[in-house]
């Protein structure tokens, strides 16, 4: 078998056979393919299409390129959930305790931020001492004590997708539906959970544009992991705006906590008491009210904050934090970013505002980069607002001042104002699971 003719068949809208697909993702894992050619298929991927059993195939082999993590060592139906990537979505640190809380284990993977999207395990390590990279026994251990742990995806996870991924990203690859789709549900299927629910982000901060896109991918998500034998869901919620108020990793943290508290953002709360309602239905906790009830009772009791606690302690992090914000730290330079006209703001754009936190210090460009854990933005106000001018928008805050004059015209670019009120968006889309597709 030779790659040419594999990229060949691709460019002319072929589908490519099983022993096509294993041989490029063997390739491409032992590193005897060429990422010239690799990225060529890519291309050729990204224009042609692949068809859903291409898509099933090429999952299958991503998965098997790399370790598939056995968690049935760990009592009870472990659930999974993956968020497409979004600005300000730190939402993994609020649902996993909270569905824990609530009596489901979750040993979750997380990884981290690239481009103006954030990452789970930077927002962790923005807590003092917190590790994201316990051994697999300390993992399961904490998993079965405290019911939860999140850790940094071992290098050994779907190694043919963290290859594909790095090539995707800088061959304007990245935002094809099947190559999505199949990046994302290989990680899920070697991860070992039971059941997955998928969090497809829709809106200016997402990948996804269009409803129509972002039914398609979860739909299509929905059916490889169901196809792989987990019970799989997938909810399309809105990233129109930013989740919450903070975009930043302290600052992140600082929310999740207030959200643990009972307090925090809207938004944020909604999403989030949805997103584990549908996870404690996955489980098998009952009927999506009932899931919905227990899931913010634990909110409003307090047993999500104990839990959140003691993931935070048993994975080394000081849980001081809780009682005392001060230990996440604070940027030492900061800027307020005021109206500069009165109205209503009728639009954000979501990617821009990520680009900020990102030119402050909060995110990556590349790979390599240092992320400043401090850095980030605060937002005062939100789609919907009305404002007067002179109105405190949002707070900047960096390890230097360098950066926060640009970053606070961007900010005032990314925020739309007109004179009407907008009418108010749903931050729960649709639904998706194998039986049906409703859209709210
Ligand atoms: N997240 C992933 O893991 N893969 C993609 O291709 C896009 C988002």
């Amino acid at each position: 078998m030779r790659m040419y003719d594999i990229i060949d068949d691709k460019k002319n809208g072929r589908a490519l056979s099983a022993e096509q697909l294993a041989y490029f993702v063997k390739g491409v894992t032992d590193g005897t393919i060429p990422d010239y050619q690799s990225s060529a298929l890519l291309m050729a991927m990204f224009l042609r299409g692949l068809d859903a059993y291409e898509t099933f195939l090429l999952t299958d082999c991503m998965a098997q390129s790399g370790d598939m993590l056995d968690l049935s060592a760990i009592p009870g139906i472990k659930v999974d959930k993956h968020s497409t990537g979004g600005v300000g979505d730190k939402t993994t640190l609020i649902v996993a305790p909270l569905v824990a809380a609530c009596g489901v284990p979750v040993a979750k993977m997380s990884g981290r931020g690239l481009g103006f999207t954030g990452g789970t395990i930077d927002k962790l390590e923005a807590i003092p001492g917190f590790t994201t990279s316990l051994s697999r026994e300390d993992f399961f251990q904490t998993v079965k004590k405290t019911g939860c742990a999140i850790i940094s995806q071992t290098a050994g996870i779907a190694q043919a997708d963290k290859k594909l991924y790095a090539l995707r990203d800088v061959t304007a690859t990245v935002d094809s539906i099947p190559l999505i789709a199949s990046s994302v549900m290989s990680k899920k299927l070697a991860s070992g959970a039971d059941a997955v629910l998928l969090d497809v982000k829709l809106g200016s901060g997402a990948f996804m544009k269009s409803l129509e896109d972002a039914i398609a991918l979860a739909s299509l998500m929905v059916r490889l992991g169901e196809r792989a034998g987990k019970k799989t869901a997938a909810l399309i919620t809105n990233m129109d705006i930013p989740l919450g108020m903070a975009i930043g990793n302290a600052l992140e943290v600082s929310e999740v906590i207030d959200i643990l508290q009972g307090g925090g953002p809207s938004d944020l709360r909604e999403v989030c008491t949805a997103l584990a309602a549908n996870m404690l239905e996955l489980a098998g906790k009952g009927s999506y009210k009932g899931c919905h009830a227990q899931a913010s009772q634990a909110l409003a009791d307090g047993s999500a904050l104990k839990k959140f606690a003691e993931m935070v302690a048993a994975q080394h992090g000081d849980a001081g934090i809780i009682k005392n914000r001060g230990l996440l730290g604070t940027a030492p330079c900061h800027l307020d970013v005021y109206a500069q006209k009165c109205g209503f703001i009728s639009g954000m754009d979501t990617e821009k505002i990520g680009a900020v936190s990102v030119l402050l210090g909060a995110g990556r460009k590349t790979k390599e980069d240092q992320i400043d854990r401090t850095a980030g933005v605060l937002l005062h106000k939100k789609r919907g607002d009305q404002l007067l001018t002179g109105d405190r928008l949002a707070t900047l805050y960096s390890s230097g001042t360098a950066s926060l004059t640009a970053a606070a015209a961007q900010l005032t670019a990314a925020c739309r104002i007109e004179k009407t009120e907008p009418r108010p968006e749903k931050m729960i889309l649709a639904k998706i699971t194998a039986e049906k597709t409703e859209i709210y």
